[in-house]
């Protein structure tokens, strides 16, 4: 059903009637435009064209977002919801096709609990990763919590996509530490882990956002670090031997103790050796010496520091600080695309010399690896949504960018064929994807009769979820039978 002007208008008092004014901001409002754009950080997301929402509520509580479902079923006006923005196809604020809905954005529910004693924290959708960290931090300094690298990235879209970071071989998944949440359904009632159900909360934790109602908060598990860790950032061009190294870290950095953690990022003809260590330099360095040789890791490498510090060492630049990881300002300043791979055989070293052949090509982008193996791969594929488990060697985060004087054609069609290039040496059957690192080009969902399609979801779904998709489908046909909270890849209901 589409909407007409007046169920808009309709939708629109009921809100009124609901919300208080200042956290309503229309189309015709002041502040709509500059609400909007408050978390986006892709401008190939915000364009002239982009179909914007109706109106934006900016919740402040419970209630609110209840108000806003009821509304919005009573009128037939969908909502999407935003907790951090960094939705890498923009589906928390934007929709692809002409489409009249609402944003119900969560920037404002953030707050974060920590008990110190029983290593758990509680905190709202809204929260930032980064607030998290810096929350834990100060109750003590022995307690970390394994999600994302970036600051900014919400609570809310992380969690329902898994989340992982450089903890994630000792810990696996931030999903697979969640201990209960608080969801809003599609009748606009209020649940925990207890009335949704064992389905709907296994769907909760990295089945993806949007599909299940919306999440207001979460109840985590913290995990244990010592007081003092290494980091350590190691640049090998090709010329100093970095094709050999490559093909050597893929076989052992999943199979080192999960204690160490070594990603690469590939730009051009550099690999970027990035390194978290659960222990002193003294003990790493005997370690890389026996294990990673080729890289040549020496003392002046090491940097010990806390856990926090870390935040900010591997992704803020080198002058900031622990502070510095709870600003939420983002810029608009860099367009960029992305999609992933998963890899379960090394690649053979001739490949490697031609893969970086595709990265010093013009309008080349760059390429991320996160090492598995680990607490990540030993729980079982069914144990949360997020499937990428036993077996996977590593994952690829494939990016590019461009600015605002070019239109980004070259940037995104280097993506596309050097993602055609690299089909042989990934996984197949599914070719498995991270769903926070939506694609849509990967396929997006078809409404059949009011209904999102399963069969033309499971394209897109099985590279996601794998064997999890049908199970995510039946908790979506439980808990949101009419499909009312949907998107261009949410889960279709499955009775
Ligand atoms: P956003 O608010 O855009 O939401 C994402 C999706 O979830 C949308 O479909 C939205 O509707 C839905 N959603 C949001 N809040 C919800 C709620 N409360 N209830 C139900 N549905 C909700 N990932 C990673 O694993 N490790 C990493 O290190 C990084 N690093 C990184 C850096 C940068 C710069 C970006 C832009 C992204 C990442 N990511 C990442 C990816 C990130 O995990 C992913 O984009 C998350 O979904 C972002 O969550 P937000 O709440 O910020 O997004």
């Amino acid at each position: 059903v589409v909407p007409s002007l007046a169920s808009s208008h309709g939708f629109l008092q009921c809100l009124s009637a609901a919300i208080p004014k200042p956290l309503l901001h229309t189309q015709s409002s002041p502040s709509f435009t500059s609400v909007l754009v408050s978390s986006i950080r892709n401008p190939r997301l915000f364009t002239p064209s982009t179909v914007r929402p109706l109106c934006i509520v900016t919740a402040i509580n419970a209630s609110h977002v209840q108000a806003a479902v009821v509304c919005g079923r009573r009128h037939d006006v969908r909502i999407r919801v935003r907790s951090g923005g960094h939705d890498y196809e923009g589906l928390s604020f934007r929709s692809e096709r002409p489409e009249v809905f609402a944003v119900v954005d969560l920037a404002n529910l953030r707050s974060v609990r920590v008990n110190g004693k029983a290593a758990t924290a509680t905190v709202e959708s809204g929260a930032t990763v980064g607030e998290l960290y810096y929350a834990i931090s100060k109750v003590s300094d022995r307690l970390a919590f394994p999600a994302g690298l970036c600051p900014t990235i919400g609570l809310g879209g992380h969690l329902s996509g898994g989340g992982f970071g450089m903890l994630l071989r000792k810990y696996g998944v931030a999903a697979d530490h969640v201990l209960d949440a608080t969801l809003v359904d599609a009748n606009g009632k209020l649940m925990d882990k207890q009335a949704m159900g064992r389905d709907v909360f296994w769907a909760l934790r990295g089945g993806g956002g949007e599909s299940f109602g919306i999440v207001l908060s979460w109840k985590v598990k913290l995990v244990a670090v010592p007081p003092k860790l290494t980091m350590f950032r190691v640049p090998r061009s090709v010329d100093e031997g970095a094709v050999d190294m490559l093909t050597k870290w893929q076989e052992i950095a999943p199979a080192l103790p999960e204690d160490l953690f070594i990603r690469v990022v590939v730009s051009k003809q550099v690999a970027e050796f990035q390194s978290m260590y659960l222990g002193t330099c003294d003990t790493l360095l005997p370690l890389m010496r026996g294990r990673f040789p080729e890289l040549r890791l020496n003392r002046a490498h090491c940097r010990e520091m806390t856990w926090i510090q870390s935040v900010p060492y591997i992704y803020l630049d080198s002058t900031a600080t622990v502070e510095d990881i709870l600003n939420r300002t983002t810029s608009m300043d860099t367009f960029n695309k992305a999609t992933s791979d998963f890899v379960h055989r090394a690649i053979a070293r001739d490949v490697w010399v031609k893969i970086f052949a595709w990265l010093v090509k013009p309008d080349a982008g760059i390429m991320i690896m996160d090492p598995y193996g680990g607490q990540i791969g030993s729980l079982p594929e069914s144990a949360t949504p997020f499937p990428h488990r036993a077996g996977v060697l590593y994952n690829i985060q494939y990016m590019n960018f461009w600015s605002a004087d070019t239109d980004g054609s070259a940037q995104t069609r280097w993506l596309k064929d050097f993602y055609a290039f690299m089909a042989p040496y990934v996984s197949k059957n599914p070719r498995e994807a991270y769903v926070n690192y939506r694609d849509l080009d990967l396929g997006r969902n078809v409404v059949v009769g009011n209904v999102t399609s399963y069969t033309a979801a499971k394209v897109w779904g099985d590279k996601y979820y794998k064997g999890n998709f049908k199970r995510l489908a039946m908790a979506k046909g439980k808990v949101d039978p009419h499909d009312y909270f949907r998107n261009e890849q949410s889960i279709p209901p499955l009775h």
